[in-house]
């Protein structure tokens, strides 16, 4: 599908967040599609997190409408239960179990307060590949890490990785909060590191307005260093210092963004973010969360208009710009995990 090739709809050997630890409980399932494919998870009496395909393989009931019995999912159409490794282990009517009657288990991992899910080939799964939560500073002592918002976006992923990779949409999108003049009018530079594709812009000698005026305390003038990191395919780490004239770093926050193919025209997005200021302090929690929930909404209702308007295009026109370069730099790198995926698949078609 658009940007990419026919058929080119998901990336499945990679890890994606799937869902907060605190969906997930022992007392009913919660069902979520991921790379076009249902997903049920609940936990076992130990609070061990379990995924499972989300479809009855008996009539294609809702697994996500079943009942947890201790560590097995009971179907809740004709009573089947299947076990953490997703094999049925009970039908009421005869004491055989056919083989095929299973709704296969996913590689789930769970890390902070996310649960990563590996919806590919499961011995590829190597658990080394999720980024590193203490360098994202999500753990790391000295920073507060918030669950911020999960979001359902009728819009393709790519669409919001561009987004998120396109920081000149700030000043228009979001004029009342993080937007300034000075983000869209500074010069992104764009470098390749290992694992991720940084766009940094240096914002000089700013007066600061509304919100960050009042989370720092202070108008400035400051320097802003934003960053935003993309770890392909599935996270974006955006990062900002704000440093007083003499080169002092009074404060930094972080935004990770989780992005999660659920079909190939909607997404799960969930942000998460982190801070290094007012650390103890809840008034600054509830004011942060509410803004980034209004920003949150102008970015998901952006791409969910663009979405309405590309749907059914083969190839919709675009006229690309400077300000685009670092987005066609994540869409290319997506491109190519795309085009390796499909040669290994190649690789692996029976010969004929
Ligand atoms: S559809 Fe699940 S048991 Fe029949
Ligand atoms: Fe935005």
């Amino acid at each position: 599908m658009w940007p990419f090739g026919e058929g080119e709809d998901f990336l499945e050997n990679q890890w994606y967040v799937a869902a907060w630890s605190s969906e997930v409980t022992s007392d009913q399932p919660f069902e979520r599609w991921i790379c076009g494919q249902p997903v049920v998870f609940y936990r076992d009496p130990e609070g061990k997190a379990i995924a499972l395909h989300g479809r009855c393989p008996h009539r294609n009931f809702p697994l996500g409408k079943a009942r947890v019995r201790g560590n097995v999912l009971e179907c809740g159409y004709h009573g089947f239960q299947f076990g953490p490794d997703g094999n049925c282990v009970r039908i009421p009517s005869q004491d055989t179990i056919p083989d095929v009657c299973r709704a296969p288990a996913y590689v789930l991992v769970e890390k902070w307060e996310w649960l990563w899910i590996w919806v590919g080939d499961p011995t590829r799964a190597n658990p080394d590949w999720i980024p590193d939560h203490n360098e994202i500073r999500l753990t790391e002592p000295g920073w507060f890490a918030v669950p911020a918002t999960t979001n359902h976006l009728n819009g393709r992923a790519q669409l919001l990785h561009e987004n998120l990779t396109d920081i000149s949409h700030l000043s228009y999108l979001h004029p009342g909060t993080i937007g300034t003049d000075s983000v869209a009018a500074t010069q992104v530079e764009i470098t390749k590191h290992d694992g991720f594709l940084r766009g940094l812009r240096m914002i000089s000698n700013e007066k600061l307005t509304g919100f960050f005026k009042d989370a720092l305390g202070t108008e400035g003038p400051l320097d802003r260093e934003v960053l935003i990191d993309f770890y392909p395919p599935n996270l974006h780490v955006a990062r900002e210092k704000f440093i007083e004239p003499g080169g002092e770093t009074i404060a930094q926050y972080r935004v990770c963004h989780a992005v999660t193919p659920a079909t190939t025209t909607s997404t799960n997005y969930l942000v998460a973010w982190t801070r290094t200021f007012a650390r103890d302090s809840q008034e600054i929690t509830d004011t942060v969360n509410s803004v980034f929930a209004a920003i949150i909404d102008e970015d998901v209702n952006a791409v969910e208009a663009v979405e309405n308007m590309i749907s059914g295009q083969q190839q919709p026109l675009e006229v690309l710009v400077a300000a685009d370069t670092h987005s066609m730099r994540a869409r290319r790198i997506m491109k190519k995990l795309f085009a390796d995926q499909s040669a290994s698949a190649v690789d692996r078609a029976p010969r004929q």
